[in-house]
């Protein structure tokens, strides 16, 4: 079998990863020394003086972080307690021994794909070994103010939703395709919403994405969805009364894109193409925006207590699904590690195990896409299978929105063209892929 590409790093000078290390990621390490310092009294209210020493401390590690990241210094092994610090110093090693002699992995010679995950995985080890802070989310602040600038597109959605729901028994199988088609655009597109792309400046979806659709079709690169609909619709006809198809989907941000993707998975069960979600989330705050557990409840709580009735019913409906478990929300370490999904049968034999049970796994978002294709210099038109090396739990798809340099799956051309006519195609946003792959 071919060698694998070399992965993308910030060797390479004036790449995207190169760029990234070095403004991008300090940014986002002052945005979080920033965001602590503003909090001090809070934490002086609630944990007296202790909370002010923790807060000294954890600024002081981070700007060491800051600067060993600037001045391209080795990585070292982590050093507290949680339950993934031997898998990350054993990924450290396992790079070590990819170089030769006495080099050391260091920031700008490493994957860009692990030297990012190893950013914030250190700020949450920083926070960590500061208690009584230690449980304190410092992209929280910003999750939450992305939610609520995004309200009118959430209202805009939420009442599409229940519309919907009202006459959904009555729709023809076209009918049905067209509202699936629909509400997998929505998600895709939510994720342009990201914090991380953007440095942690606002990012949040000020207009109804209904009505952007069909503008944006045109910047879908690969369009899997009518794949991904046949697999659902057969699965919905030979399936018997009792059986369980089960969705699984691989979150990414929280705020406007959580909202989209909550909203297609009450259209998938309200219309019977499934009976189950799983939804997967990160154990610790992660790329700015990620979803953790925290992120997840709160979203719906939100929407519970919202003064618009037709949020308030999404809040509820959703609630009452957990709780009957057919929306099942789960976390594992292995989504917060460094490493390419092709390697989880291995390293998180557990959650491959789990995913194998879903009759579609559905991956939101960029960072899912790196790790889908292992962060490499692909060619553009190497299948898509091809880049998954051998990750196959389930039929899977991406619904992604390009912010970082790796494609795979285009038509011959297709991608050279987009390099002459738009040279950062790659990396606004403005693109993205439902791409889809069924075999096993
Ligand atoms: O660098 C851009 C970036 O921060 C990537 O590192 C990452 O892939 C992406 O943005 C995060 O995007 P998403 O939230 O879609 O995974
Ligand atoms: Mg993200």
């Amino acid at each position: 079998m071919a060698a694998l590409p070399a992965s993308l790093a910030g060797s390479s000078k004036g790449s995207f990863a190169y760029f990234t290390i070095k403004d991008r990621l300090p940014q986002i390490l002052t945005r979080v020394i920033d965001t602590l310092h503003r909090h001090k009294n809070e934490f002086f209210e609630e944990h007296g003086e202790k909370g002010i020493e923790a807060e000294k401390n954890t600024i002081s590690l981070l700007s060491k972080l800051r600067n060993e990241l600037q001045t391209d210094k080795p990585l070292v092994p982590l050093d507290d307690n949680l339950p993934d610090v031997p898998l990350w110093n054993q990924y450290l090693e396992y790079q070590q021994n990819l170089l030769a002699g006495n080099e050391k992995p260091s920031w700008f010679q490493s994957p860009w794909l692990y030297v990012e995950c190893y950013m914030y995985r250190r700020i949450h080890e920083a926070l960590l070994q500061n208690p009584p802070i230690d449980d304190y989310d410092v992209f929280k602040e910003i999750k939450f103010h992305s939610f609520f600038e995004s309200q009118q597109a959430i209202i805009a959605l939420c009442t599409y939703l229940q519309e919907l729901r009202k006459n959904i028994e009555d729709l023809d199988e076209k009918q049905l395709q067209r509202e699936f088609f629909k509400l997998l655009q929505v998600s895709l597109w939510g994720n342009k919403c990201d914090l991380s792309i953007s440095a942690s400046e606002d990012n949040s979806q000020k207009v109804n994405s209904l009505e952007l659709l069909d503008d944006l079709k045109h910047f879908i690169l690969v369009d899997d969805m009518e794949s991904i609909w046949s697999l659902l619709i057969n699965i919905k006809k030979r399936r018997s009364p009792k059986e369980v198809t089960r969705i699984d989907i691989v979150l990414d941000n929280a705020g406007f894109e959580l909202i989209t993707d909550l909203v297609l998975a009450d259209f998938l069960l309200s219309s019977k193409l499934v009976t189950e979600i799983h939804f997967h989330g990160k154990c610790i705050p992660w790329y700015v925006s990620d979803t953790t557990k925290h992120d997840f409840n709160w979203t719906i709580k939100q929407l519970q207590s919202a003064n618009n009735r037709w949020m308030s019913k999404c809040g509820i409906t959703w609630e009452g699904s957990i709780r009957k478990g057919v929306m099942v929300y789960h976390d594992h370490i292995f989504w917060t590690l460094p490493h390419e999904f092709c390697s989880m049968a291995q390293v998180a034999t557990d959650l491959y195990t789990e995913l194998q049970k879903s009759n579609l796994i559905i991956f939101k978002g960029d960072l899912n896409y790196r790790k889908l294709t292992g962060d490499r210099k692909w060619e553009f038109t190497v299948p898509f299978h091809q880049a998954l090396n051998k990750f196959h739990p389930a039929p899977l798809c991406s619904l992604r929105t390009l912010k970082s340099d790796v494609q795979v799956g285009l038509k011959l051309g297709q991608g050279e063209q987009l390099v002459t006519s738009e040279p950062d195609w790659m990396i606004t946003g403005k693109y993205g892929v439902v791409q889809f792959d069924m075999s096993l």
